[in-house]
């Protein structure tokens, strides 16, 4: 394949990267948020001797092996790191549990008061980026050569909506009140994820990420002025110290819910692509093509349906988007009721449009 003078020699003949880089690779690439889960029955197997979620999460084998086993069913352009989100508040020192079936609970933090708290415990991380080298060293011995490797934080906000929360929530009114009434001590609570989110990122690209995404899965959630703070703000701070230590690693940007504000966040943060949700209508999704790299958006209802439900929509998507700089995925993670039989169906109709 063509390469360009600026791109090393290895990455740059990997679709995915190709096309965060704004180029039009030789087919579509597609990986979907949440491919590892327990959707698939070697993950619930693995899980079930493991323990727990954590206890995978922090098992640099466990971890490796549930990244590589969506690629060794279906063959994605991209493996993602196996972790979650909330390792940072986590590391940062709050208790976290995943209760079977409940999501996740954390000790919350309700003002500035509670920031004391909070410091970051670099050791508990270790096993995340042994877990990055560990899934690169998989990849070579798998020959999954064409792949790249995903590394991933949540970003401020949606960490922070967990931490005063204290887990997953509807109305968000703990976290939207606290940063609405006292937006200066909360700036202070988004500095801290800020800065140990750009340290962790940071490391995972050390030790072999080749791209690294940014899940806002809670952007939606705040209003205009909200939004630019806590948003927008730091992504851009975030982007801007990735940049500055590695020029060439893509940073993909997925504030999810954006609605009208996705163009604003593209432009402003810098990220190097844009993943879209399910709602982003294909017209829309056609002109922030026309400016940056686009990933998405196949709502993952549909391929838990199947058949038709399934089918027609991924071909509008690839006939929208398939010919610009696009990666295709979901709008939102796999859902754990999906059929395995499903994706491989998706494989199916990405690969024959590609033929
Ligand atoms: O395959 C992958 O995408 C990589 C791994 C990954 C997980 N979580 C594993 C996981 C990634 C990228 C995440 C991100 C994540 N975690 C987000 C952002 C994306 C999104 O879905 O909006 C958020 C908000 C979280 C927080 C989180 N983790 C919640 C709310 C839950 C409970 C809900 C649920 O689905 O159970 C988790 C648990 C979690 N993270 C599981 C997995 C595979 C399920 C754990 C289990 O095995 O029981």
């Amino acid at each position: 394949m063509k390469q360009t003078p600026d791109q090393n020699s290895a990455s740059a003949e990997k679709p995915f990267l190709t096309a965060l880089r704004g180029g039009r690779p030789a087919r579509v690439p597609f990986w979907l948020m949440r491919q590892a889960g327990r959707y698939l029955p070697e993950y619930r197997d693995l899980r079930a001797k493991a323990g727990g979620f954590l206890d995978m999460v922090y098992n640099p084998s466990h971890a490796a092996e549930v990244t590589l086993q969506p690629l060794r069913r279906y063959g994605m352009d991209a493996a993602i790191l196996f972790s979650d989100i909330l390792v940072i508040p986590h590391a940062l020192g709050q208790s976290l549990e995943f209760a079977e079936g409940e999501g996740p609970k954390l000790d919350p933090i309700r003002d500035g008061d509670d920031l004391g708290r909070l410091q970051l415990r670099e050791h508990m991380l270790e096993p995340i980026y042994e877990s990055v080298s560990k899934i690169r060293g998989f990849m070579r011995a798998e020959y999954f050569v064409d792949a790249a490797l995903v590394g991933f934080a949540g970003a401020p906000w949606t960490v922070a909506t967990y931490m005063v929360e204290g887990g997953s929530s509807r109305e968000m009114i703990h976290v939207k009140s606290w940063a609405y009434r006292d937006p200066e001590s909360f700036s202070r609570l988004i500095k801290i994820v800020t800065k140990a989110t750009i340290h962790y990122l940071s490391r995972q690209v050390k030790a072999g990420a080749e791209a690294v995404q940014l899940f806002d899965s809670w952007a939606g959630v705040l209003d205009d002025d909200g939004y630019q703070r806590w948003v927008i703000e730091p992504a851009k701070e975030i982007v801007q110290a990735l940049r500055a230590e590695f020029p060439s690693v893509p940073v993909i940007g997925f504030p999810r819910g954006s609605g009208q504000l996705y163009g604003r966040y593209a432009a402003e943060t810098g990220v190097s692509a844009l993943g879209l949700d399910a709602q982003v209508p294909l017209a829309h999704a056609q002109e922030l093509q026309k400016k940056i790299p686009v990933q998405g958006n196949l709502d993952p209802v549909r391929l838990l349906a199947g058949g038709n439900a399934l089918e027609t929509s991924c071909k509008r998507i690839l006939e929208a988007l398939g010919d610009g700089p696009f990666v295709f995925n979901l709008g939102h993670g796999v859902i754990k009721e999906t059929p395995p039989e499903h994706v491989a169906e998706l494989a199916r109709i990405i690969r024959e449009w590609n033929a």
